[in-house]
């Protein structure tokens, strides 16, 4: 099948690579021309686990390109991927001037039947917005051409996008009609485990466009869940929000159990293997960040907001966790007092989460600035995020940047940890102690035994333990 996907960043990127990889013929699109010219070179913009490999290996076989040109584009793929950028507006409510543009781009050059589908992460209703502007466009070139909007959410993790994308846990399909609903559930019965079924669709064509595009991940992993556009939507948010849910919980439940002499990880665990319940997203820290989940939640309260409504859980869950990002400078203040004049912190780990290099939110950037802000200096390391941290700290004389972890030690007053990188799992804690000004360590997403560091002679300061 031919595929446009218009958005070359980590979700139009990977989706592009995944579908040429599954044998399909896709041009990804992108305003950004230094980042095409990059990757028409044979370079990649974003860190990403596997996607270098992958997207040279489908530009050799002729199935993946690179463009710039909307009409190239347009005119390219039977089924058009918007996978531009949504991010927040300044009143929390997601700017969607990219999706617009980008649709308007489609019903400007289209010249025969077009699938629209809304991969970006948009607010209830976008898919009607987007197929006004396709058909504003048309009507101002005196044509009528049959298009469908469909809503298709993006769910993977990035650090793990590719299996994420290959191996789905589902894929949400937001069309609207009836006819199409029970031919796609009939169609898909057989395949699926039937509690995994809400279908519904928008026209036969459409739907049977969208079926043969996820064929063959289906095969493997019969999970299509297809429904009307605004559950498709709101199926997002919510799972966005519900994550984000289960993190401040424990953020907030760690704050208690510290306060309580307990201990968050066994917490955890006696939880966690309650069925009902479940591990994943269980782990205290420093609070969520990254380029979904805090504007996502903003998002959503601010389409609440435009009906009246008040998402008292998702205020509490976004409150909790603004406070939560604060905690581990809290913890920094508490040991080495207010004014932090003249002290200098090793950090280790800026990135979001590890195994990307993203910083958009980055509690990283919350805990830095707060050093800063009180008069401390930084050596900042990351395995992966070090030019996103030069540029996001290009600023700032007083965050420099190690060529490593043991670097970025010398001569601190203590470590801090934001970021689980595997590489800061087993340090040499003698020689922790050797580089560090004052053995003292802050960690954010508690790596280490508590007890084993009492015996390595390191004061340790982690997230919902027992100090
Ligand atoms: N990053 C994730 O992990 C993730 C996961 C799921 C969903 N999402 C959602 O997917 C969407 C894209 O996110 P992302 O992280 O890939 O964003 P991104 O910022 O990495 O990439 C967006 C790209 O779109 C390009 N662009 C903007 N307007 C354009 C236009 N009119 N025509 C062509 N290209 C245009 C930008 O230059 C940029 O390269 C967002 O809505 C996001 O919420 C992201």
């Amino acid at each position: 099948m031919k595929i446009s996907i218009i958005g070359s960043g980590y979700v139009g990127l990977v989706s592009g690579a995944c579908f040429a990889d599954l044998g399909n013929d896709v041009i990804c699109l992108d305003t950004d021309e230094k980042k095409i010219a990059l990757l028409r070179g044979g370079g990649m913009p974003i860190y990403e686990p596997g996607l270098q490999q992958l997207v040279s290996h489908n530009v050799s076989a002729g199935r993946l390109r690179f463009t710039t040109d909307i009409e190239e584009s347009v005119a390219h793929g039977a089924v058009q991927f918007i996978a531009v950028g949504t991010p927040s507006d300044q009143d929390g409510s997601a700017d969607m001037r990219y999706v617009i543009a980008a649709a308007r781009s489609i019903g400007r050059s289209m010249s025969e039947y077009r699938v629209v589908v809304n991969k970006s992460t948009v607010p209830v209703g976008t898919a009607e917005r987007v197929r006004a502007s396709i058909a504003d466009e048309l009507r101002t070139r005196g044509l009528e051409l049959p298009f469908s909007v469909v809503s298709n959410p993006e769910f993977l993790k990035e650090g793990a996008a590719i299996d994420d994308f290959l191996r789905p846990d589902r894929i949400v399909i937001g069309a609207s009609s009836d006819k199409a609903r029970a031919i796609m559930a009939e169609l898909y019965a057989p395949f699926m485990r039937p509690d995994r079924i809400v279908v519904g669709s928008s026209d036969e064509r459409a739907t049977q466009i969208m079926r043969q595009l996820y064929a063959p991940i289906l095969r493997n992993h019969d999970r299509i869940l297809v429904m009307d556009p605004r559950s498709a939507e709101l199926t997002k948010y919510a799972a966005n929000a519900m994550l984000a849910t289960r993190i401040s919980f424990m953020n907030e439940l760690a704050n208690l159990a510290e306060k309580l002499g307990a201990n968050i990880e066994s917490v955890r665990h006696g939880i966690g293997s309650d069925q009902r319940i479940g591990y994943d997203f269980l782990y205290a820290g420093v609070g969520y960040g990254g380029s979904c989940f805090p504007k996502d939640i903003q998002a959503l309260q601010h389409t609440a907001g435009e009906y009246g409504m008040q998402l008292t859980i998702v205020d509490s869950v976004e409150k909790a966790n603004r406070t939560q990002k604060q905690r581990i400078l809290e913890k920094v203040r508490g040991r080495f007092g207010e004014q932090l004049d003249g002290r200098h912190f090793a950090v280790w780990g800026l990135s979001f989460k590890p195994n990307t290099d993203d910083m958009r939110e980055a509690p990283s950037r919350v805990v830095i600035n707060g050093l800063l802000a009180r008069g401390a200096s930084i050596s900042a390391y990351d395995p992966v995020a070090m030019e996103e941290a030069k540029r996001v700290f290009a600023k700032e004389p007083d965050v420099r940047f190690a060529t490593s972890t043991v670097g970025a030690l010398d001569g601190a007053d203590a470590l801090i940890i934001v970021t689980e990188w595997k590489e800061f799992r087993s340090p040499d804690f003698e020689d922790m102690k050797k580089r560090l000004k004052s053995p003292v360590v802050f960690d954010g997403r508690n790596l280490y035994d508590p007890a084993m560091m009492r015996e390595a002679g390191i004061e340790y300061f982690s997230m919902g333990r027992p100090q």
